[in-house]
């Protein structure tokens, strides 16, 4: 990917300066002198049943905030705002993908109706405060119901990625040894009728759950004997429900996520401090008011769709787009159209979307105007300068504010984006550190790197109230995490700083790739060939794609008869559609060290078109040149 490290920098136009809710130095300022005030001050926006009696405790073995405090989640997206007169504005505006069918609108009193509903059905099912519920679901406004329902009760909810395929839902739900799950019986996809129904049964087996609940999506029409009807469910219940009191640090959800060794760590997020950083962060980084559409692009199966698609556009009290099906279906501008119909103000996507939308777009982009288009911003993968350029041209139209908003899973929210009403932006440039977050970058030595030099990504205690509590079941792995007494946080990626401030991610620090901005390990693609038989040895890379930004490359060492065909229908049934590697190299042998480990490192290099390697490091070089001769044919 080529990049220009341009120093020109964007500024906020007038009108979005004004009007935003952030639009001086002065916060950030006031933040890094007192980031605990800051964080407090926040807090008080949200509804507490008892007050936090300490912001933040840091000790030894982890860390809390706003101690003491109970609230409910539920309570703060719905109530809160229903008290606040939003109770018939529109919460949330479902699009299903086939044209013909009907938009679907729940007001915020709508919303907490169906809420009630599930949430008294769940509750006679006997889910309690603690149970982990999963949620197997597309973008269907039950999936946003579901997750509110489980917050009402303090069930603890685990969303899966609808595309992920049998053997991820499976592990995932034994993983969080999860007793309920709501699925539906399917959903629709580039025009494709999907069926969750045979992956749901192969991907319960072996697990603790007790109940599947499934959605009738329309038109699908099928139930396996022994689940539950989620529509049947909801006639016979009550729209009152009593909210659970939450404590600040009772678990909230739990959301796995690839670790480098192809395991998932189930990642804890809590109730307080979650919602604090939820609702901060819309309303600094989206600048959400009370007359905006907004949509977020991510599915709530991942980190994205849980903050950014549903709970901090609800706390804000805004419109939501949730659209079930892909971008660019049934025509390539169907993206375009949803913004411009929908009013969207707000747009939050992936940078891969945006190279889709520009590689697809032709002449055809300029007839629409996106006037009412003030924030747009992308997460997860660096974007390149070029893409950037065409999402602020072509989109913003040169108006709105263009973030690149960085952060993970582990984090919650965003830790780095310039701020709409504040700026600057930078192509390429991920921002500046959010208000009351303390980052730095820090050489092989553990000290600070200097200005433009490269270095690992770290945050500083307090971190951020939104930050992850712990790894379910896992403290060890938990603990891997942090150094220095828990005091100090590696984001595991590389990054370095200008002297304006403004911090570009450069790339991961370990061996997980980002497809469209997907989290992937590598090694679990990994296993998923090599449960082929016949296969000896595997070994997967990153190369750098002009769309997706990364793909997988396979290179492998196999009995003869095993095709391209088995290992990329293998990888998509184990780990799902997203995984399908771009290339697969079948090779003599693979580059090893002398205590015979695959060198990843040199693959890397060679699929990028790197020549010069380090191979006093192997024990076979001579297995380089069949590699770089297959690599070169291509
Ligand atoms: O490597 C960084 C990359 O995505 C990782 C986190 O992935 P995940 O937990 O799946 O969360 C993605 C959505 C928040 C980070 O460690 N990443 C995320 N945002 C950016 C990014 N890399 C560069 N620029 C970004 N804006």
């Amino acid at each position: 990917m080529k990049q220009d490290f341009s120093r020109k920098v964007y500024w906020p136009s007038k009108k979005v300066s004004r009007e935003a809710w952030v639009n001086r130095e002065s916060v950030y300022v006031a933040a890094e002198r007192n980031p605990l005030k800051f964080w407090e001050g926040q807090a008080e926006n949200l509804a507490w049943f008892k007050k936090w009696r300490k912001v933040f405790v840091q000790g030894p073995n982890g860390f809390k905030w706003f101690v003491g405090g109970k609230l409910n989640m539920s309570y703060n997206c719905l109530e809160r705002n229903i008290s606040a007169g939003l109770g018939n504005k529109v919460a949330l505006r479902w699009i299903p993908e086939p044209k013909n069918e009907k938009i679907v609108e729940l007001s915020y009193r709508e919303l907490l109706e169906k809420t009630n509903r599930f949430a008294n059905a769940l509750r006679r099912l006997g889910v309690k405060k603690g149970d982990v519920v999963g949620i197997y679901l597309p973008m269907i406004p039950e999936a946003v119901i579901s997750m509110l329902a489980c917050a009402r009760i303090g069930a603890v909810h685990i969303v899966i990625f609808s595309a992920f395929a049998s053997d991820g839902l499976n592990q995932r739900l034994k993983v969080t040894r999860a007793k309920v799950l709501i699925t539906s019986d399917g959903y629709y996809r580039k025009g494709s009728k999907i069926d969750l129904i045979e992956k749901v049964s192969a991907g319960i087996e072996g697990t603790n759950i007790k109940k599947v609940i499934c959605v009738g999506r329309q038109g699908f029409g099928r139930n396996r004997r022994g689940w539950i009807s989620f529509e049947g469910l909801l006639k016979n219940e009550s729209d009152m429900c009593e909210v659970e009191e939450m404590d600040s640090e009772d678990l909230f959800f739990i959301l796995p996520e690839s670790g480098t060794g192809g395991e998932f760590i189930p990642i804890m997020h809590t109730c307080g401090g979650y919602a604090v950083q939820a609702l901060t962060s819309g309303r600094f980084v989206f600048d959400f008011h009370e007359g905006d559409v907004y949509w977020c692009t991510g599915d709530i199966g991942w980190i994205t769709g849980h903050t950014y698609g549903v709970y901090s556009p609800l706390l804000n009290g805004v419109t939501s787009v949730f659209y079930e099906g892909a971008l660019n279906y049934p025509n390539k501008e169907r993206w375009a159209e949803i913004i411009e119909e929908n009013h969207v103000n707000i747009f939050y996507t992936s940078p891969t979307a945006v190279r889709m939308f520009e590689q697809e777009a032709g002449r055809k982009i300029d007839s629409f105007l996106f006037k009412n288009l003030k924030v747009i911003a992308t997460v997860g993968e660096p974007i390149d300068e070029y893409a950037w350029k065409w999402f602020f041209e072509k989109i913003g139209k040169k108006k709105a504010s263009v973030l690149d908003t960085y952060w993970q899973t582990e984090t919650g929210g965003v830790v780095i984006s310039s701020l709409p009403g504040v700026g600057p932006f930078r192509p390429t440039f991920a921002g500046r550190v959010f208000p009351g977050v303390k980052v730095g970058i820090l050489n092989e030595r553990g000290g600070r790197t200097k200005l433009n030099e490269t270095g690992k990504l770290v945050m500083f205690s307090p971190f951020c109230p939104g930050m992850m509590r712990g790894v379910y079941r896992d403290e060890k792995r938990y603990r891997r995490y942090f150094a220095k007494g828990m005091k100090v946080y590696s984001l595991d990626d590389l990054a370095f700083k200008c002297p304006d401030g403004m911090i570009k991610i450069v790339g991961r620090a370990d061996d997980l790739i980002k497809i469209s901005g997907h989290r992937m390990s590598t090694v679990e693609i990994e296993n998923a060939v090599s449960s082929l038989s016949g296969i000896e040895e595997c070994a997967i890379v990153g190369r750098s794609d002009t769309l997706k930004g990364t793909v997988p490359v396979v290179f492998v060492k196999a009995k003869s008869g095993i095709t391209e065909e088995q290992i990329v229908r293998r990888i998509v049934e184990k780990v799902g559609p997203i995984a399908k590697p771009s290339r697969v190299y079948f090779v003599e042998d693979l580059p090893k060290t002398k205590s015979g480990k695959i060198v990843r490192g040199i693959l890397r290099k060679l699929v990028e078109g790197e020549e010069a390697v380090d191979v006093d490091v192997l024990s076979n070089p001579e297995s380089l040149a069949g590699i770089r001769k297959l690599i070169k044919e291509d």
